[in-house]
C-alpha cells in the first residue's frame, strides 16, 4: 500500500493507473476509521480495480468552536485496517499542501446546501465542496463511495461532481450501524455511556416514525413530534433539528412522498450526533 503525501504523488500514482487502464475508486475520509468507513472500502474495492483512501481532517469544513482540534486521530492504525482490506494506495496529504498561503478559491453549492445541516453548520458544505473538489481533481477517480449518514453531504457531493463535469460515479452506501441501531460515527467515540445509551433514542424515533408512515399517516407535522417527544424522552440529548425533506432538493415537506426523508441532528453530550431514513414503505 503506498502513502502519497502530496498532490503530485497522488498524480502520478493515478497516471500510472490509467496507463495500465485500471479503473479507479475513491473513499474520502476524515480517518480515525470505523466500520462503517471500511465497508465504503469494501465497496469501492468490488467496484474498482485500485482502491485509495483519502485520509485529511479538513480544517475549512469545521466552524470556529467546533470540534476541529479534537477530532479523533489515530493514522497508524487506519493504515493497519487499509492495508488489511487490501487498500491500494492512501492519500494523506498535510494541511499546507492542499491549502497553500495564498489560497483563495471557493466552491459553492447552491440551493441543496441551504436546510438541515446547512442551516445549522454555516460554512460547513462549502468546505466539503472544496475538499471534495480538491480531491476529486487531485485524483481523477472513476468512482467514490460516499455513506448515506451524511445524507446531506452525499447529495451535494453528487451535485457538484454533475455541475462542474468531474465525471466521478457516486456510489451511496447504507448507512452501516452497530447491533443496536447506533449510526456508526468517528464522535461516538466523545460519548459516556449513559449518553451512548440516550443516543439511541436517533434510531428508535426514525423507525417509530417509519411505523406510522406504514399504517397510513402522511402528515410531517405529527411525524416531527413523535420523534421529537422519543428523543426528548431521554437524558442528554438537544435536539438541533429534525426535518422531513425531498430526498433531491433537500427541502422541506409537508406530506409524505416516496422522496420523504426523515433527518435529524441531536447533541448527546457534546457529541453532535445525525442519522436519517427514508420514510416511504417498502
Ligand atoms: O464525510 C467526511 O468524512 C468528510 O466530510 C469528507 C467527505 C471526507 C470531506 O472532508
Amino acid at each position: 500500500m503506498e502513502i502519497l503525501r502530496t498532490n503530485a504523488e497522488m498524480s502520478r500514482w493515478r497516471d500510472e493507473c490509467y496507463r495500465k487502464k485500471q479503473t479507479v475508486g475513491f473513499v474520502p475520509t476524515m480517518g480515525y476509521l470505523h466500520r462503517g468507513h471500511l465497508a465504503l472500502v469494501e465497496e469501492a474495492l468490488r467496484r474498482a480495480d485500485q482502491v485509495v483512501v483519502s485520509i485529511f481532517v479538513n480544517p475549512t469544513q469545521f466552524s470556529p468552536g467546533e470540534d476541529l482540534d479534537q477530532y479523533p486521530r489515530d493514522f497508524e492504525r487506519d493504515l493497519d485496517l487499509c492495508r488489511e482490506l487490501g487498500v491500494h494506495a492512501i492519500f494523506a496529504p498535510e494541511v499546507e499542501e492542499m491549502y497553500p498561503a495564498g489560497f483563495q478559491t471557493r466552491v459553492l453549492v447552491d440551493r441543496v446546501t441551504q436546510n438541515l445541516c446547512g442551516l445549522h453548520r454555516p460554512g460547513h458544505f462549502d468546505g466539503v465542496a472544496l475538499v471534495v473538489t480538491k480531491l476529486f481533481c487531485a485524483i481523477h477517480p472513476h468512482l467514490a463511495v460516499m455513506g448515506e449518514k451524511d445524507f446531506q453531504q452525499l447529495v451535494v457531493v453528487k451535485r457538484l461532481s454533475k455541475d462542474l463535469n468531474l465525471g466521478v460515479e457516486i456510489i451511496p452506501h447504507p448507512t452501516v450501524r452497530e447491533s443496536d441501531g447506533l449510526a456508526m460515527s468517528s464522535r461516538n467515540t466523545y460519548l459516556s455511556k449513559e449518553e451512548r445509551q440516550s443516543a439511541l433514542s436517533l434510531y428508535r424515533s426514525l423507525l417509530a416514525v417509519r411505523e406510522m408512515v406504514k399504517e397510513g399517516e402522511r402528515r410531517v407535522e405529527v411525524l416531527i413530534d413523535r420523534a421529537k417527544a422519543i428523543i426528548e424522552a431521554e437524558p442528554h440529548c438537544k435536539i438541533q433539528y429534525v426535518h422531513v425533506v425531498d430526498e433531491d432538493t433537500m427541502a422541506d415537506i409537508a406530506e409524505v412522498t416516496p422522496m420523504a426523508v426523515m433527518a435529524m441532528a441531536v447533541f448527546v453530550g457534546k457529541a453532535r450526533l445525525i442519522d436519517n431514513m427514508r420514510l416511504w414503505p417498502g
